[in-house]
């Protein structure tokens, strides 16, 4: 079979998957560019935003990738006020975003799944409904899931990370706290419950092979998630996964392997949401814009005061420390337009993929 008739058929095996994730130079970007046109037939040249809130870097976890891990005494913890939140949520709706997420550490404490209770209906009062809320806080209880969903929540992404187990438990500890199973069982209590719920991984881990990989969109396709958030890894020095970054693929091969996993994703999964992920831009200026040309649809601008990003450090050179919001929002269009691409304002922009999962 030819490489066009491989990418007509639509439906891969892991060993087409396999095969596709291979691809180089002209025939990666013959998939590349089909898969923009799989985008483009889906879901037009739309792009939605969701207004970024970094809330807290505190975190109970101690994953081996991640700098905010508990075990990392290099960071400063903090907690963003209730103020500063719903001034990140008023500028989201003053700018016609659409939407917020809110992203955080993980933290179990009842102190903090009723305050992201509070935040969220306040929010969402302040908005009159206008903001849609998406979550991002990490594994937890189903009756907190709910307490989020009923608040206001309604789209909550939670990366499996590696669907691989093995692949799981190298870059997590193997104990109580990380626990692959209860990644899965979170995510079917997300769907159960009605969230348009996400997924994702990181790509060009060490010890990851193509294989992995494969396995990671097949797993995104049997869950049937409507949205997927998946980025390259960058090593941090103060993590213990530093040690083995002599093992993976070097950054534009690891950009070319995330551009081939978000367009693999597209033309598998025509209709979910799929967002460009800041880590691309780490490894290259342009790695937003590649990500939408190989059909991502979601773009989350940062809206977290500037005085606590430097503090959220999950992996390192992460985000323009100082850039305004204004600074960001002009790139980004001027941006877009350089790919006619155009921002859906005033709009959720909820995934056309999702339905519930009873
Ligand atoms: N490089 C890239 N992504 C990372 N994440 C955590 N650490 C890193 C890293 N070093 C991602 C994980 C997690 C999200 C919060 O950030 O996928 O889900
Ligand atoms: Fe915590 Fe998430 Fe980082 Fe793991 S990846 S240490 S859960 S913030």
């Amino acid at each position: 079979m030819s490489l066009t008739q491989v990418l007509e058929q639509g439906n891969f095996s892991k060993q087409d998957l396999v095969y596709l994730l291979g691809l180089q130079g002209e025939e990666m970007q013959e998939l590349l560019n089909f898969a923009l046109k799989v985008k483009l037939s889906s879901l037009d040249n739309h792009i939605h935003l969701r207004g970024l809130v970094e809330y807290s870097n505190k975190c109970e976890k101690n994953c081996l990738y991640c700098g905010l891990r508990c075990k990392n005494p290099h960071t400063l913890h903090y907690t963003m006020s209730d103020e500063d939140v719903l001034q990140s949520a008023q500028l989201a709706l003053d700018k016609h975003f659409g939407s917020v997420a809110i992203q955080s550490g993980e933290d179990t404490s009842r102190q903090f799944t009723d305050k992201i209770a509070e935040l969220v209906k306040r929010i969402k009062d302040l908005s009159d409904g206008k903001l849609g809320i998406t979550l991002s806080c990490g594994e937890q209880s189903e009756e907190v899931y709910q307490q989020w969903f009923e608040a206001g929540a309604h789209r909550y992404l939670l990366r499996i990370e590696a669907s691989n187990e093995e692949l799981f438990y190298k870059i997590h500890p193997n104990n109580k706290k990380h626990s692959f199973n209860r990644r899965l069982s979170c995510l079917d209590a997300l769907q159960r419950i009605g969230y348009q719920t996400g997924t994702g991984c990181m790509i060009g881990l060490p010890f990851q092979t193509l294989d992995n990989l494969a396995e990671d969109i097949l797993f995104f396709k049997e869950k049937d998630v409507a949205m997927v958030g998946m980025g390259p890894f960058i090593p941090h020095s103060q993590t213990p996964l530093w040690q083995f970054a002599n093992l993976i693929p070097k950054d534009d091969n690891r950009l070319n392997l995330t551009l081939k996993m978000i367009a693999l994703t597209r033309i598998f999964m025509p209709k979910i949401n799929m967002v460009a992920a800041t880590a691309n831009q780490v490894l290259s200026p342009a790695g937003r814009k590649m990500a939408i040309l190989a059909g991502a649809n979601v773009v989350m601008p940062n809206l977290t005061p500037t005085i606590y990003r430097e503090e959220y450090m999950i992996y390192p050179n992460k985000s323009k420390v100082n850039d305004t919001i204004d600074n960001a929002q002009n790139q980004l269009v001027e941006e877009l337009s350089t790919i006619n691409h155009t921002i859906l304002y005033d709009h959720w922009g909820d995934s056309l993929a999702f339905h519930p999962h009873p």
